[in-house]
């Protein structure tokens, strides 16, 4: 390998994840930098050997977003690239764009004010969810059953933030989806892995609630449905949560992660993830090594 076999690898710590990621690339001939948070960014004119990639990993999706943003404006190319990270870490950007593409999702409405709230949940028959735009780990995110639950749901936030600056949020229709979700990982342009996160006693399936995995074929609906969201978001390493909705017997994508998290569970599907975001990683950085190369994850616009 030529100049460029290093990367930047941006990151708020080092997890057993990232860890795992570093020790393929080594094994790749391909040197890592790493950046925490906490450091500065190397955005040119100091003493910073050379890298032809910068792979984000940050925990937060707003550092992710802003690190990924100013190593773009510097020349750097990102995986992923800024503009999917900016639709990932917007559950309202995503609709908006999975919209536009017919990709198939839950219904939902923006809503830009509370009183909407109420259009909202009669469309969806007194049954939904509340999604702030930006959160994760099933944080912030409510199953509304009725005026009054609405109404509780507004009170609580009323003193917190007067000023309605949560808004918009998203509502979802609430989809009937048996008790578990479906996370796909996607590296490039493959999904390497399905399973199903199973809960029996909570309605929000994520990992970190709890849920128990339980690994699943990829099928030609589900294959679909990621070359489809690969088309829109372009290429780059995903965690893809799909429903199954038994009402209308098929799936939906309830959102797409940027930075997917695989520490736990790909001790029990034995898939390595972090090896195939290595060897995707080896195979950007050849390319961009080559004269050929055009930037490959461009969305769709
Ligand atoms: N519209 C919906 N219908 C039914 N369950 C949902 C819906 N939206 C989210 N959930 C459940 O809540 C979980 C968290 O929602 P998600 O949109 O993935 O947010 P987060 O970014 O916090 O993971 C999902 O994994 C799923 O189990
Ligand atoms: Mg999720």
């Amino acid at each position: 390998m030529e100049q460029n076999s290093a990367i930047l690898l941006c990151v708020t710590k080092l997890r057993e994840e990232e860890q795992r990621i570093i020790d393929h690339l080594k094994v790749f001939g391909i040197r890592v930098q790493v950046n925490l948070d906490s450091m500065e960014l190397p955005l040119g004119g100091g003493e910073v050997e050379p890298f032809g990639l910068a792979l984000i990993r940050c925990l937060s999706q707003k550092n992710a977003l802003n690190r990924a943003q100013l190593l773009e404006l510097a020349g750097h190319e990102t995986l992923n690239s800024v503009k999917a990270i900016t639709i990932c870490t917007n559950k309202i950007h995503q609709a908006i764009v999975f919209q536009k593409h017919g990709i198939p999702q839950p219904r939902f409405k923006i809503a830009f004010t509370p009183e909407k709230l109420y259009d909202a949940m009669r469309n969806f028959d007194e049954l939904c969810v509340i999604k702030p735009a930006t959160s994760s780990w099933g944080r912030g995110i409510a199953r509304i059953t009725g005026k009054e639950c609405l109404d509780g749901w507004i009170a609580a936030r009323e003193s917190v933030d007067p000023g309605h600056q949560s808004f918009p949020v998203l509502v979802q229709q609430f989809v009937e989806k048996g008790d578990y979700d479906i996370r796909v990982v996607i590296v490039g342009r493959t999904p390497i892995v399905a399973f199903r996160r199973v809960s029996a006693d909570n309605w929000k399936t994520n990992t970190h609630l709890g849920a128990e995995i339980d690994p699943i074929p990829i099928n030609e609906e589900i294959a679909s449905i990621c070359r489809r969201l690969t088309e829109v978001l372009g290429e780059g390493v995903y965690g893809a949560d799909l429903f199954y909705d038994y009402k209308e017997q098929r799936y939906l994508v309830c959102e797409v992660n940027q930075n997917p998290e695989f520490a736990k569970s790909w001790k029990i599907h034995g898939v390595d993830v972090a090896y195939h975001i290595a060897k995707y990683v080896r195979e950007v950085v050849e390319l961009k090594n080559t004269a050929k190369y055009t930037a490959k994850y461009t969305v769709i616009s």
